[in-house]
């Protein structure tokens, strides 16, 4: 993976970009290769008059995506509803004084204007008009109308026009546009350029063919990691055991079984790896015999499993570590701070985030997390009942700062 590109940053997002009928509609050409250059899936909605101005195929073949135009023919395809759903940004560029006007009174008269009714999503407009009318009063009165809406509505710049004239009314250049799209997509980009190497969920240990060993864990939790990483800028890698949880766009999932398949994947990645969260639920132990196949009860009243030690990945990983920062958890039932602390130094980690899975609304299934994270050098932060996501900014936050303070030493571990 190549980190130095600035495409981290839209990674996993799903954007609309509406282009209506302007002579500034060529740079949407140039705005979409940036847009999906940078990692984002674009999908692109041409008012009638744009397409005066270019061919559609030019938008299908760059964006790789169908481009919808024909408020008709598109309607029939309901995909006045569908091509919003699950879009982080709609971005219109460039967008007439007519759009801005019918953005504003809520007219829906073609596919583009359309959607914007029906989408959920925040909105960007990149105005490009002729000399004067960027000026006229109605036309400040809609801009006016929607940026109190919430709508991000880019100034043009002042230059020649297609007029010839000199005047406010050219498209903001692109990078005032991508600009615009990071800070609403991506407002703290403080995992740029880190890669982030997560595990999450159970593992699952065969006793035979049909049984296995496993635990409760539902993945949330390094889920909820990988997820931040990527939002805030970095490349994510998530060795995930069985969970029900959708692979989160954006990020490469590498999906396990076993403690032995887990711990093979992360030796693979460890080198490429500048940060590791260990959120999984590893096995402590396993069978220390596969049955090739199904175990019969065979009349028997009770079975004893022969179990063996499965590898401790963390101290496995934490034995091979050059500049990795480590993090592990600690899910425990009691004396939290001291079995933490144990595991954070037994362990050899950077930070540990404990929590208390006894605790009621938090902990194994559930979509919050209370927890108490313990770093090196004596830090402890105390991460009240949160949201799983919020909760993984928080500890992205904090682990932000061991980066900053550089790597660690057995030494300084406390
Ligand atoms: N872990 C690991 N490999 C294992 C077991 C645990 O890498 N075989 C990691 C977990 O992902 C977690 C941390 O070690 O980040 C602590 O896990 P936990 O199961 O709570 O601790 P154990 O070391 O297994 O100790 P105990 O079972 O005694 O609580």
């Amino acid at each position: 993976m190549d980190l130095d590109r600035p495409s981290a940053l839209l990674r996993g997002k799903r954007l609309v970009l509406g282009v209506t009928g302007s002579i500034a509609a060529y740079k949407a050409v140039s705005l979409l290769r940036a847009l999906t250059g940078r990692g984002a899936s674009v999908s692109v909605v041409m008012t009638n008059s744009a397409t005066k101005f270019l061919a559609p195929l030019t938008f299908e073949v760059l964006s790789g995506q169908p481009v919808t135009t024909g408020l008709f023919e598109a309607c029939e395809e309901m995909r006045h509803l569908t091509v919003p759903e699950g879009a982080h940004a709609i971005i219109v560029a460039p967008a007439t004084a007519n759009f801005l006007a019918k953005a504003a009174v809520g007219l829906a008269d073609d596919v583009l204007s359309t959607i914007l009714l029906t989408a959920q999503c925040p909105l960007i407009v990149v105005p490009a008009m002729d000399g004067g009318m960027w000026e006229h009063p109605t036309v400040a009165e809609h801009v006016r109308i929607l940026r109190a809406r919430g709508v991000v509505v880019l100034d043009p710049e002042e230059g020649p026009l297609a007029s010839g004239q000199v005047a406010q009314g050219r498209l903001a250049a692109e990078p005032r546009i991508l600009e615009a799209v990071q800070a609403l997509l991506t407002p703290q980009a403080d995992w740029l350029g880190q890669r982030v190497l997560v595990s999450a969920g159970p593992t699952q240990e065969a006793i035979d063919p049909v049984r296995f060993i496993s635990n409760r864990s539902s993945g949330k939790m390094g889920y909820a990691i990988a997820e931040a990483a990527r939002d805030r800028g970095g490349d994510v890698v998530l060795v995930t055991g069985p969970t029900a949880l959708r692979p989160p766009a954006g990020v490469e999932v590498v999906p396990v079984t076993s403690a032995q398949e887990m711990a093979d994947a992360l030796g693979r990645h460890f080198s490429w790896a500048t940060v590791v969260v260990m959120a999984a639920a590893v096995a402590d132990f396993r069978p220390r015999e596969q049955a090739a196949r199904k175990l019969k009860k065979q009349g028997r009243t009770s079975f004893t499993l022969d179990l063996e030690a499965a590898p401790d990945i963390l101290a496995m990983l934490s034995a091979q570590r050059t500049t990795q920062i480590l993090v592990g958890f600690a899910a425990e039932t009691e004396d939290l701070i001291s079995h933490a602390t144990a595991k954070l130094v037994g362990k050899g980690l950077d930070a540990i985030v404990a929590n208390d899975v006894t605790k009621e609304g938090a902990g194994f299934g559930s979509d919050n997390n209370a927890a108490v994270m313990l770093s090196r050098g004596g830090r402890r932060k105390e991460l009240g009942l949160m949201s799983k996501r919020r909760l993984a900014d928080e500890i992205l936050t904090e682990v932000r700062e061991l980066r900053t303070a550089g790597r660690p030493s057995a030494a300084t571990v406390e």
